[in-house]
């Protein structure tokens, strides 16, 4: 029998979705490029390695893969973002026909699956840029899926996308049609942006347990496996319980990496994109630059011992700390949050993409990497508001928990911790709900230096105006 969806790429996250499908019923082909004394077969190795699953056929020969698909022909690509994209697409254009289906299930750039859908849908071959989450783990068994573009082709692969998809709370798929043309790919980038924010809040509650209360990563994990069960419970977090938990010798393994972090690069095109449109995202620059410092590891060492610097133990009540502790993590959870819902918002209008956020936040409730009870809030919290911070149970806790937010960034700043994310994201909670700004200052420096005209409050028409400011110089 023709399989009914072919998979080109066997990385892991390519192999893991093969299995998937096989274990489902889909009868699936699979195919990786192959050059004779160069590579190895990998795809008829890998199938052969798999005898358990029938449905699974490797193909090392492009020309018998194409021939072996059903038509119209679901070729799903799960090969890396870039240039390897374009030059298999150009290859497939010479051999597939109009009708036929490409997906890209890789970590695109937006930008560049917008561009690919309208080039590939002007030769009548559909284009689904297709965000994944959930690593390896996921897509064995059950991944987040994000597909956008052609809404017709959307139709004729959903019910598979369905069967391997991680299930909601309600046993509803996780996976949803997003909206036309790149935006699968633009929510995975947002996906990953939170991602890092929340990675990057755990690591700086971490720090401070560590360094500033003087607990053990053992009694670090348990406090994270008591929030868990308090109102806080996310996958991020439980992986890091697990990882402060592993022993090697007579220390921890988590002691034994090395603290320079990398990126593949999604976080800094969110960035961009955000800068760009002119968004704010200043928690996630925070998590990217943090990284980026990180990397520096020697030159840390050097300006570490210039400043003598050494972290300072907290002399407060350890109790009391963690109690402050507990809430400023979850507000800035929420901000981090709140901060990528507002890019999505922005971008969705500018390129009248119509995102259902609630939908959005429904397909992350499970199987990618930043599901969480806060995810689940959001589902419904998306059907009654059109923002994070404008919900009645958000506002009741950020009113209540601002205080301990800025406590905590305060502590850790006065004992010498960086707090990059926790202190942007509650920069960005007051620069946003502060109706008396600073910058009408600002705008006067801008007018007085280089006539860049200001607007008066009292003007209704809110017309230019211009101040001689040099008049008024004593
Ligand atoms: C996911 C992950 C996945 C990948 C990250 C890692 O949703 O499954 O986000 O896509 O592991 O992109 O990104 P960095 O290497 O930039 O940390």
């Amino acid at each position: 029998i023709p399989a009914h969806f072919g998979i080109i790429g066997m990385g892991v996250m390519g192999k893991s979705l093969a299995l998937n499908m096989a274990e489902n019923g889909v009868p699936v082909a699979v195919y990786n490029r192959f050059v004779s004394g160069k590579e190895e077969k990998i795809a008829t190795t890998f199938a052969a390695d798999h005898k358990e699953f029938p449905l699974l056929k490797g193909f090392d020969d492009i020309h018998s893969f194409l021939s072996n698909l059903q038509h119209p022909r679901k070729i799903l690509l799960m090969i890396p973002a870039g240039a390897a994209i374009d030059v298999q697409i150009d290859q497939l254009l010479s051999l597939i026909n109009p009708g036929d289906i490409i997906i890209d299930g890789g970590n695109s750039f937006f930008e560049d699956s917008n561009r690919r859908s309208v080039i590939l849908e002007a030769k009548g071959i559909h284009f689904i840029p297709m965000g994944v989450s959930g690593g390896e783990e996921g897509a064995r068994n059950g991944p987040s899926l994000m597909p956008g573009g052609n809404s017709n082709a959307y139709g004729l692969i959903s019910p598979y996308l369905k069967k391997i998809a991680a299930k909601d709370k309600q046993g509803k798929a996780c996976v949803t049609y997003v909206g036309s043309q790149g935006s699968g790919h633009f929510i995975k980038m947002v996906h990953n942006s939170i991602e890092y924010g929340e990675m990057q809040t755990i690591a700086e509650v971490t720090h401070l347990m560590r360094k500033g209360l003087k607990l053990n990563p053992l009694e670090i994990a348990n406090i994270f496996r008591e929030w868990q069960q308090e109102g806080l419970k996310s996958y991020l977090l439980e992986i890091t319980a697990d990882i402060l938990e592993v022993r090697e010798n007579d220390g921890f393994l988590v002691d034994m990496i090395l603290d320079e972090a990398g990126q593949k690069g999604t976080g800094g095109w969110s960035l961009i994109t955000a800068i760009q449109n002119h968004i704010p995202y200043s928690a996630l620059s925070e998590a990217v630059t943090a990284r980026q410092l990180s990397s520096k590891k020697s030159n840390r060492a050097e300006l570490a011992k210039l400043y003598n610097h050494q972290f300072r133990a907290f002399a407060e009540d350890k109790v009391l700390i963690l109690s402050h502790l507990k809430k400023a993590y979850a507000l800035t959870r929420i901000i981090n949050h709140e901060t990528g819902f507002n890019l999505m918002k922005e971008i969705s209008d500018i390129f009248k993409w119509e995102l259902d956020f609630s939908e959005i936040a429904r397909i992350w409730t499970n199987g990618c990497i930043i599901r969480s009870t806060l995810m689940e809030e959001l589902v419904d919290l998306y059907k009654n508001n059109d923002q994070i911070l404008k919900d009645k149970k958000i506002i009741q806790r950020a009113k209540e928990w601002k205080s301990d937010l800025a406590y905590i960034v305060g502590l850790g700043l006065q004992h010498d911790f960086a707090m990059p994310v926790m202190s942007a994201a509650a920069n960005y909670f007051f620069g946003k709900i502060i109706e008396d700004s600073s910058a009408n200052i600002i705008q006067a420096q801008r007018d007085y230096f280089g006539a860049h005209t200001y607007i008066r409050r009292d003007d209704p028409e809110k017309k230019s105006q211009h101040t001689e400011w040099l008049f008024y110089k004593k």
